[in-house]
């Protein structure tokens, strides 16, 4: 049985990449120069997709598995499993302000005016402080919104901290450590459970090594 395991074309790209050629399922280049989205790496169907499209296509069924970041798991909360942390991807969400705020806080506001690509991790996360907000949904670009005076802050993952410095911003709080995880179908977990404990066994060894 061939699995097919959806990877992220964003973001976690790269560092993926590079943990399945040390699990001897590499990329092949020629495919991703030729922008194809199905690449046979071995018995594995590598398939690619955006970040946050990955936990569809494994819920859906038609995924076997996938990689994808902690903060995208937070934000749709998927019906899969997520057998294994692979440590790659290292980023932290956190709510952002500018930086010329003069000591006033935030959490001060009636109502705090927050753009995010992550409407869920932020309700929750304010609500659970009774503290009210008003989501603003973006899906990219969200550090222009506090410079605009679209919003007063940001919830959005922050990885170098080179796109909030380039933009005014700074960390006001952190909301959680994210990486990316593995994720599995749960009918595939029960009927290719060789198969999927296999690549699973493999990916520990990637993550080791
Ligand atoms: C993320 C995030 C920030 C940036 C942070 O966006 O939304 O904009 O990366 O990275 P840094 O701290 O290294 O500067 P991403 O590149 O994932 O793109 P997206 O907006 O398409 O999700």
């Amino acid at each position: 049985m061939t699995l097919t395991l959806a990877l992220p074309t964003g973001r976690l790209f790269e560092e993926t990449k590079s943990l399945l050629s040390r699990c001897g399922m590499s990329v092949s280049d020629e495919a991703l120069t030729h922008r194809q989205l199905r690449i046979a790496a071995g018995e594995i169907t590598l398939v690619l997709a955006k970040d946050r499209d990955v936990p569809t296509y494994v819920e859906h069924g038609v995924a076997d598995a996938g990689v994808v970041g902690k903060d995208v798991l937070a934000e749709q909360a998927p019906e899969v499993y997520e057998p294994l942390d692979l440590g790659v991807g290292r980023c932290r969400m956190v709510v952002a302000r500018p930086r010329q705020s003069g000591g006033k806080s935030y959490r001060d506001r009636s109502v705090v005016r927050v753009a995010t690509k992550y409407p869920r991790v932020t309700t929750t996360y304010f609500h659970r402080d009774g503290i009210p907000v008003e989501v603003i949904p973006l899906s990219g670009s969200v550090e222009l919104a506090p410079l605009l005076g679209l919003s007063d802050v940001i919830v959005d993952v922050v990885q170098t901290g080179r796109t909030l410095e380039a933009n005014g911003l700074e960390i006001g709080e952190v909301l959680f450590e994210s990486t990316a995880r593995l994720i599995v179908n749960r009918a595939s977990f029960r009927l290719e459970n060789d198969a999927v404990r296999g690549l699973i066994r493999r990916l520990e060894e990637g993550v080791r090594a």
